[in-house]
């Protein structure tokens, strides 16, 4: 199999989600970041070994009709919206995902932040969330939140394309990201009793409760979706609790990864549209979505070999100048007029050309 990105990593203390459009003309430019992909994360990574740095890059379908010809993973396109009874969720734009993970907040700034300062000009941040790791890796619900995550080969299987699914992609993955805010004062308002029956697993000790106690409203029943053989399907979650306490603005931001976008896309109908014995998931009575975006995540080698460009986007363009890793104080320069402010960053490029 190809050399997959890094998806199925443990969870880490901290996370940034950055979801960027592509600006008009900008092609060239985000292809040429692509192309630094891995050595973006090495260059932060390697300094700070400690941190376990990790990007994945995800690209959306009109990006990837902006920016490659030939083949197109099988089953890219645009999240659907979702319209339920008493539910929505938005499908928002999204050409480019950065997931970044570590265990430490500041090397997933300073990779955030170089991303972000190269593509200056070329695309825009639409979509910008720090997440961290609650206690007990709680969701701010105060769920433990993954516990049912495929792990070993069944995670792998459950992740990686196989030559079945799409020959021309195998190793590359799906992933579904939708920020979600939490009213935490009507969800606190519930006894845990009740919280319990919106999940479907005990608060405290995180077990699953019994199916004769499980409403086929809650999370759980919503989410185990099984093949007509009887397979149960399975993703893998990452979510990351986010907030700020001053204005009592509280979320979760859901990243699901998946072999194929229809198994999350399948939950999502489940969650919003309803089942049989349930008009909607209960959770989403205290989880507002804001956001949605589906995105591939090709496997390591296709960003060192990208398929050519559409003609009327030119294969050359100026090197993305990369940001300097360090402060670049230099005595008098701003007086002289010279190199970078005394004190601002100074700018190089990763292809050396614009030191
Ligand atoms: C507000 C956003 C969400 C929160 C706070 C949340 C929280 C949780 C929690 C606490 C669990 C139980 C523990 C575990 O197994 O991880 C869980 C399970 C699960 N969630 Fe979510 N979730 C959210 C959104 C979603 C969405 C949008 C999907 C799918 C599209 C999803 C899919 C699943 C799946 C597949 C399970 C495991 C079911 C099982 O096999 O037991 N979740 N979630």
């Amino acid at each position: 199999m190809a050399e997959p990105q890094r998806v199925l990593e443990p969870l880490t203390a901290a996370a940034i989600f950055l979801v960027v459009t592509i600006d008009e003309g900008g092609e060239a430019a985000v292809r040429d970041l692509l192309t630094q992909h891995p050595a973006l994360q090495k260059s932060v990574g390697f300094r700070n070994p400690d941190t376990e740095l990790n990007l994945v890059i995800g690209i959306g379908s009109d990006a990837w009709d902006r920016l490659f010809t030939g083949t197109k993973p099988r089953e890219l396109h645009k999240l659907p919206a979702y319209d339920g009874p008493k539910h929505t969720a938005p499908s928002t734009p999204g050409d480019l995902l950065f997931h970044i993970r570590g265990e430490d907040h500041g090397p997933c700034f300073e990779l955030a932040k170089m991303i972000a300062t190269s593509l200056r000009g070329y695309a825009t941040v639409v979509e910008e969330t720090a997440g961290f790791r609650y206690y007990d890796k709680r969701d701010l619900l105060g769920f433990v939140d993954g516990t049912a995550n495929p792990i070993g080969d069944e995670a792998v299987q459950s992740v990686y394309i196989c030559p079945e699914l799409d020959p021309d992609f195998v190793g590359g993955s799906y992933v579904v990201t939708q920020k979600y805010t939490h009213p935490l004062e009507k969800w606190e308002a519930l006894t845990i009793e009740e919280q319990e029956r919106v999940i479907g697993r005990t608060k405290l000790s995180d077990y699953e409760l019994p199916d004769s106690v499980k409403p086929p409203s809650s999370h759980i029943i919503m989410n185990t979706i099984n093949d007509p053989d009887g397979v149960q399907r399975q993703i893998v979650r990452a979510n990351m609790p986010f907030g700020t306490v001053g204005t009592a603005y509280f979320g979760t931001f859901y990243i699901a990864y998946c072999n194929t976008p229809s198994v999350i896309e399948r939950m999502l109908e489940r969650m919003f549209l309803g089942t049989a014995d349930a008009p909607y998931d209960r959770i989403l009575d205290f989880s507002v979505a804001q956001s949605g975006s589906l995105f591939f995540v090709p496997p390591i080698e296709f960003f060192g070999n990208l398929p050519a460009a559409p003609a009327d986007v030119a294969n050359e363009s100026d090197p993305v100048v990369i940001p300097a890793f360090e402060p670049v104080i230099r005595a008098n320069a701003a007086a002289e007029g010279s190199g970078p402010a005394a004190g601002s960053l100074g700018i190089g490029s990763m292809k050396g050309s614009q030191a």
